[in-house]
């Protein structure tokens, strides 16, 4: 398993919704949340391993103190208030910095991975990190967030990305 990177035609679609937690569905949350560590990412979505259903796991020992990994299945923004503006990252876009703007404050519903189902309101570092990663289950990516001039900017680091990915994607094929 491996993240995959910008460009790659995964990180485009819609994610599906879970139905079950299996055993297959275990196992790749603790895979990703092992990626995620090696990775020094405070969170993942599915689709980065290319695996296009809705799931994330975030690391929260990086947001509150006794905070551990977490899986977020089928997670939906319910409402959303505020703006704030913060420097994004992703492990399928290395080497790429923005600042995004997004709302500050949003609810939350999603399940966990023995099925209960949550609803919260969220700030700060985890309403980023969420809606960062829920992006990714609907094929948005934070450059799609960024000016036009920043991206344009970017844009010879974004292709140099995507060729690396195809070339990546050719050896698995
Ligand atoms: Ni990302």
């Amino acid at each position: 398993m491996r993240v995959i990177k910008y460009g790659n035609p995964i990180l485009r679609m819609k994610a599906k919704r879970v139905e079950k937690v299996d055993h297959r569905i275990r196992q790749l949350v603790n895979e990703m949340i092992e990626i995620m560590r090696d990775e020094e990412g405070i969170g993942l979505a599915a689709p980065q391993v290319a695996e296009s259903i809705s799931l994330l796991v975030v690391d929260h020992s990086l947001i509150e103190e006794d905070g551990e990994p977490s899986a977020y299945l089928n997670p939906e923004i319910l409402a959303a208030e505020g703006e704030s503006v913060f420097e994004e990252g992703c492990l399928s876009i290395p080497d790429v910095r923005e600042d995004v703007k997004r709302p500050e404050v949003i609810s939350v519903r999603y399940e966990d991975i023995d099925g209960n189902i949550h609803e919260k309101k969220v700030d700060g570092l985890l309403a980023r990190v969420l809606q960062h990663e829920i992006d990714h289950l609907n094929g948005i990516l934070f450059v799609d967030r960024i000016s036009p001039v920043k991206k344009k900017m970017i844009q010879k680091k974004l292709k140099q990305i995507a060729a690396e990915e195809r070339e990546a994607m050719a050896q698995v094929a």
